[in-house]
C-alpha cells in the first residue's frame, strides 16, 4: 500500500488553522447574538465590540497563516492517493480541498472587507489598520452577507471532510494517517 504522508509543514498547519476556523465559527456564531449598547439597559456595558475586536484580530493572524498555508501547497504537491482509493472519490477529495482552499480565502477577505466598509475602525491586536474606502452601508451589508454564505459553505465542507475522515479510518484505508502528528 501507498503510505506517504504530508510534510511536517502541511500537517502543523492544518491543525492550527482547523484549530483556529473551529473557534473563529464558534466565536462568530456566540458574538452575532450579543446585544447592542442601544439595547442595554442605562450603565450596563455591552461586551459585543470586545468580541468583534478579538474576532476581527484572530481572523486577520489566521488570514496569515492561511496565505502561508497556501504558498506551501502551491510549491508542495500533496502526496498521492493509495490506488485503492476509487477514482471518483480521488477527484471528489480534489474538488473538496480546493473548495476548502478558495473558502479559506473568501471568510477573512469579505471579514476585513465588510469591517473596513463599516464606521468602525479594523484594529489588529489594538493597532488601528489604515482605512481603504469610506464607510458605506450597502457594500458593508452585501459583504456581511457574503461572509455570512461563506460561512455556511465552510461547515458544509467541514461536515462533508470529516465523514470522509470518519469513513477512511472505519475502512482502515490509512488516509487518516496522512494528515496525523503523530509519526
Ligand atoms: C477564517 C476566518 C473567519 C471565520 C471562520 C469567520 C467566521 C465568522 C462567523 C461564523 C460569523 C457569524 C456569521 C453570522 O452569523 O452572521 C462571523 C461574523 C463576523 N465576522 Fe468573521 N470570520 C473570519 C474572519 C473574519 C475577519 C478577518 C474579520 C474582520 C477583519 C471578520 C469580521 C466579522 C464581523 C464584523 C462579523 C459580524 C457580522 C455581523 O455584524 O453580522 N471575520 N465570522
Ligand atoms: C476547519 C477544519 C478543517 C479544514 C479547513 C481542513 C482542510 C483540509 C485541506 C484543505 C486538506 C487537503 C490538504 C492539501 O492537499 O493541501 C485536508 C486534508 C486532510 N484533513 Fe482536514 N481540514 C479540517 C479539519 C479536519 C479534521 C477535524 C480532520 C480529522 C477528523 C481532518 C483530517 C484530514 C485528513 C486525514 C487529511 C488528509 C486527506 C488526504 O490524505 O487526502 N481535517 N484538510
Amino acid at each position: 500500500m501507498n503510505n506517504a504522508r504530508y510534510d511536517r509543514v502541511q500537517i502543523i498547519l492544518h491543525w492550527l488553522i482547523a484549530l483556529m476556523i473551529f473557534a473563529m465559527i464558534g466565536l462568530g456564531l456566540f458574538m452575532v447574538e450579543l446585544p447592542k449598547q442601544s439595547e442595554l439597559p442605562p450603565g450596563v456595558e455591552s461586551v459585543r465590540a470586545f468580541y468583534f475586536l478579538l474576532h476581527k484580530s484572530i481572523g486577520l493572524t489566521l488570514a496569515g497563516l492561511i496565505i502561508l498555508r497556501l504558498i506551501w501547497r502551491l510549491t508542495h504537491k500533496a502526496p498521492a492517493l493509495p490506488d485503492t482509493v476509487p477514482k471518483w472519490q480521488q477527484k471528489a477529495a480534489g474538488a473538496v480541498h480546493t473548495l476548502f482552499y478558495m473558502v479559506m480565502v473568501a471568510m477573512p477577505l469579505t471579514g476585513y472587507l465588510q469591517s473596513m466598509y463599516s464606521e468602525y475602525d479594523t484594529k489588529f491586536w489594538g493597532i488601528v489598520l489604515p482605512r481603504l474606502a469610506v464607510a458605506d452601508d450597502s457594500m458593508r451589508e452585501l459583504f456581511t452577507a457574503a461572509h455570512a454564505f461563506f460561512a455556511f459553505c465552510l461547515i458544509g465542507l467541514i461536515i462533508i471532510h470529516i465523514g470522509a475522515v470518519i469513513k477512511h479510518s472505519i475502512a482502515g484505508t490509512g488516509v487518516s494517517e496522512r494528515m496525523s502528528l503523530r509519526k
